[in-house]
């Protein structure tokens, strides 16, 4: 063999020795990796291929829990901001700029915005049901049409503005919020002014106008307890009767503010009964009590949380979203309850390591990923 050809053969050998030392220098530093505790894994990360998860932040927990925000979720809702009494305080005075910045946050950390919530019958100034005298419409003897059309006015243009402004931002909205009775007597709740000036069409007109204003944006019509049998029935007959009518309702979303002896199984029944609507599933406010924080209480909470998240995942054709009504018990609207999965110090609860992996429990991933 000429020695032209010894030296390509013995060049080529080095070369296949380097390349196979590298490759499997590699997968020994991999599987030495494998090995090496993980950290805190990212919720986000975890829920990719199940649904959007989310947290309600404020404009102050944007920035006392932003490391957390921005690791674990993929979603926000502003828990205050963008209600009615935080855009449009005064009538035609909107201030945006606490809203803007948790959008701006958002799409900067890519992560979507739900919009809570455009029609409520609380957190709404009073300026909206009063007539040209500065009297309440809703507490007249007579309401006239030139009444209700002033109120229409006012509805139609606060979507209009709030869902201009954030039309390709807001990929969903919270349109009507909490307009079914607790009194089983009727569908709507009575005390609402919507629904005392304008009757039950507000929910309609409510509806047709977002999707006017903002044909992309996914609509959801939000409430409480309408998982619970005592409530879903009518829900779903006020949904349906609407959907009949041909108006743009996309989703429904179930609040989720429960405490460790709700039933889970009453849950599941709620979300394939209104998935056979048609409708998409948001679990739009999730927080889960527990009366202190023992070791007993944490652990209950935790074992819940995966239950409940082992069936959102089993539902996740229909769940597209699942928002935790904030992100640590430092900064919860149930300040006694303990309802979140980071403590009031924003660490992580067994709660937490709960839902990393339902198959497991709360132990296991947590010794899994630090290294326990
Ligand atoms: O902004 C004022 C502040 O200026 C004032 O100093 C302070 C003390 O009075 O009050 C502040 O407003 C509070 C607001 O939260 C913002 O922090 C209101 O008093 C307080 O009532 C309001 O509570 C919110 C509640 O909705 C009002 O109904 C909670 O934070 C919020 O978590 C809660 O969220 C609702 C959802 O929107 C709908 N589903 C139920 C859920 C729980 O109620």
């Amino acid at each position: 063999m000429n020695r032209s050809l010894q030296r390509f053969i013995s060049c080529a050998a080095l070369a296949l020795v380097l390349v196979l030392s590298v490759g499997s220098f590699s997968l020994l530093a991999k599987a030495a990796n494998a090995g090496e505790p993980q950290g805190i894994p990212a919720l986000r990360e975890i829920y990719q291929d199940y649904f959007e998860i989310g947290a309600a932040i404020s404009g102050t927990t944007l920035m006392t829990h932003e490391e957390l925000l921005g690791k674990h979720f993929s979603s926000l809702t502003a828990e205050n901001e963008m209600k009615p009494d935080g855009l449009q305080r005064a009538e035609g005075r909107f201030l945006f700029h606490i809203a803007d910045r948790m959008v701006n946050y958002a799409l900067d950390n890519g992560m979507k915005v739900r919009g809570h919530t455009l029609v409520w019958h609380a957190q709404t100034p009073d300026w909206f049901f009063k007539d040209k005298d500065g009297n309440r419409i809703d507490q007249k003897d007579v309401i006239t049409d030139e009444d209700r059309q002033l109120v229409i006015e006012r509805l139609e243009n606060h979507i209009e503005t709030v869902m201009t402004r954030y039309a390709g931002k807001v990929y969903a909205w919270d349109v009507v919020n909490e307009a079914i009775s607790d009194d089983g007597r009727y569908i709507l709740r009575q005390d609402s002014p919507w629904f005392r000036i304008l009757g039950e069409d507000f929910i309609e007109i409510a509806f047709r106008k977002a999707h006017e204003v903002d044909p992309t944006a996914k609509l959801f019509y939000n409430d409480y307890n309408i998982e619970r049998v005592y409530k879903r029935g009518r829900t779903i007959q006020m949904l349906k009767s609407l959907l009949d009518k041909g108006v743009p309702i996309h989703g429904v979303g179930i609040q989720g503010h429960w405490s460790v002896n709700d039933s889970i199984e009453e849950v599941e029944q709620a979300i394939k009964m209104y998935a056979d609507l048609g409708l998409e599933i948001h679990i739009t406010e999730l927080d889960i009590g527990i009366k202190d924080v023992s070791e007993a209480s944490l652990a209950r909470q935790a074992e819940y949380y995966r239950k409940v998240f082992a069936m959102f995942k089993k539902y996740s054709d229909v769940i597209t979203s699942v928002t935790l009504w904030g992100i640590s018990d430092q900064a919860t609207w149930r300040p006694n309850d303990n309802p979140l999965l980071f403590d009031k110090n924003k660490e992580p609860k067994p709660a937490f390591w709960a839902i990393v992996d339902t198959d497991k429990s709360w132990e296991e991933n947590k010794a899994l990923y630090l290294g326990l």
